[in-house]
């Protein structure tokens, strides 16, 4: 038995499944990566993001955060197989939760994209399966932006043709700085989706951390504690990650490649 049957024995008899993924679940989709020689840190220094900066000096924030969100975010990208994997596994009833550090949005389209077949087929009498597993994205969502007084949440992309324009910083209607809705470097994860985060873990008995270099905290800490209470630990990565030594199945391959077959073995 090979890692990745071990990986979809687990998940198959698992109670609780959680995958945990990072940028390179999205580099297939055209999503730079952060790390490696072509990652965003080559082109931009995190001190640029940082909160403290965006409190100290919004205008110069938002003037290179046009900028990342070009290089990160130009052009059309969409959901690739292992999106649509995970999803699909969410949808068999697999998977209890999806968490992310990425803020494409990816994975929601993906289960929306999921969703539609599932009711194209329903209509067909099919019938759709389990219901939805959790998308919680612990970074936020870069294609959002939110008011820093009114709280307002709203689409990014209007707002961030105002900054490219000149307005610097862009501002709400209440007269509020807007903020991209993520978590910045400096700034707290929201502690409630923290708190899940860590007790989804230690409840899973089969985590999977896909395409995450697993060197940010607290996230980094997520698959140590899925095995520190007994859970099957998997990781799928290009590269070796600090977490290899806990985890009971380390898969060396493209996740275009793994989460297909992850999945298909798993219904098999
Ligand atoms: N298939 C499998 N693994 C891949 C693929 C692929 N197609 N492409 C890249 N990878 C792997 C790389 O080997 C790397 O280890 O994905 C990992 C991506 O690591 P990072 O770029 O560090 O991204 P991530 O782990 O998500 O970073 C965490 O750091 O800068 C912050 O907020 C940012 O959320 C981000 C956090």
């Amino acid at each position: 038995m090979d890692d990745l049957e071990r990986l979809a024995t687990a998940v198959r008899d698992a109670d609780t499944a959680v995958a945990f993924t990072g940028a390179g679940i999205s580099a297939p989709s055209g999503v730079p990566t952060f790390r490696g020689d072509d990652g965003v840190w080559e082109q931009f220094d995190q001190g640029q993001f940082a909160y403290g900066r965006f409190q100290r000096d919004p205008e110069g924030f938002w003037a290179d955060r046009v900028d990342l969100q070009r290089a990160m975010f130009d052009g059309e990208f969409e959901p690739n197989a292992a999106h649509e994997a995970v999803a699909a596994m969410g949808r068999d009833g697999h998977l209890e939760a999806v968490l992310t550090q990425n803020t494409d949005g990816l994975h929601g389209d993906a289960a929306a994209a999921v969703d539609e077949g599932n009711d194209a087929e329903a209509d067909g009498g099919s019938g759709a399966t389990a219901d939805e597993p959790t998308v919680l994205e612990l970074h936020g969502n870069s294609q959002r932006v939110r008011c820093t007084d009114c709280g307002k949440r709203t689409d990014g992309d209007p707002i961030f043709e105002r900054a490219a324009g000149g307005e610097l910083p862009p501002t709400c209607d209440c007269g509020g700085v807007f903020k991209p809705d993520v978590v910045l470097f400096g700034e707290q994860l929201p502690g409630a989706v923290l708190q899940r985060s860590r007790s989804l873990a230690r409840e899973s008995d089969a985590f999977l951390a896909i395409g995450s270099s697993l060197v940010i905290e607290p996230a980094a800490s997520l698959p140590r504690l899925a095995a520190s209470t007994g859970g099957t630990v998997g990781i799928v990565n290009l590269e070796s990650t600090p977490c290899d030594d806990v985890a009971d199945a380390v898969v060396r391959e493209d996740v275009t490649e793994a989460l297909p077959r992850l999945r298909e073995l798993i219904v098999e």
